[in-house]
């Protein structure tokens, strides 16, 4: 069998749109997304592709309405506790990345238990890019790096890709092969720009 991408990346995208075009409200456009998650883990997993990068919510995405705000943070914790023993089994490792200080604790807390208990697992490597932005967490790096600098821990002359890669939330993952945007827009909306 041809080899696969090694690395997939979704920005998942359309949710909205795709309710209306049911005659639906957004939040059930929202929950179909969440079962269709389920549907592209467990696929990637049996093709062996080796990372998945979902784009879940950006720092972009806190303007929206409050209420749906607080629902995409409720279907995401459920959806971590629903699907736990199928990451387990199926040996994906799961990760995060973003600024994951700032979502809600029930977040967090949730986020921190399954990446725990799956750290162990060689499989598919699941990266849940959340309160993520690309500029953001460029800013980040160079912010980082520039206090090592001050602080003579590196010197600039030795700054390089290298040292920039790690400094990013997503310093292990490597180069994207396959970037889907399931809405069938074109953009990349911020999404790994490194
Ligand atoms: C993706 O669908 C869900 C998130 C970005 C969290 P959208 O909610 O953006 O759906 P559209 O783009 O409005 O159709
Ligand atoms: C992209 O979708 C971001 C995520 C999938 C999390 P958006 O609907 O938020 O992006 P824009 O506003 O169309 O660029
Ligand atoms: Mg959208």
């Amino acid at each position: 069998m041809k080899k696969g991408p090694k690395h997939v990346a979704i920005i998942m995208d359309g949710n909205g749109r795709w309710a209306k075009l049911q005659g639906k409200n957004r939040v059930s456009g929202h929950r179909q997304g969440a079962k269709s998650v389920r549907e592209i883990v467990e696929e990637a997993a049996k093709r062996e592709v080796q990372y998945l990068t979902l784009f879940t919510f950006s720092t972009d995405n806190w303007s929206r309405p409050k209420d749906e705000v607080s629902l995409l943070m409720k279907l995401l914790v459920n959806s971590l506790r629903k699907e736990f023993n199928k990451l387990i089994q199926n040996n994906i490792r799961l990760q995060a990345v973003g600024a994951l200080n700032e979502l809600p604790s029930a977040v967090k807390e949730e986020l921190d238990y399954v990446i725990e208990k799956t750290k162990k697992n060689t499989g598919l490597v699941l990266s849940l890019a959340l309160n993520y932005g690309g500029k953001e967490e460029l800013t980040e790096a160079m912010k980082a790096i520039a206090y090592k600098v001050k602080n003579s821990i590196i010197s600039p002359e030795k700054v390089d890709q290298s040292t920039i890669n790690e400094h990013l939330y997503t310093q292990n993952l490597p180069a994207v092969d396959l970037l889907i945007r399931t809405s069938g827009e074109e953009r990349i909306s911020n999404f790994l720009l490194w």
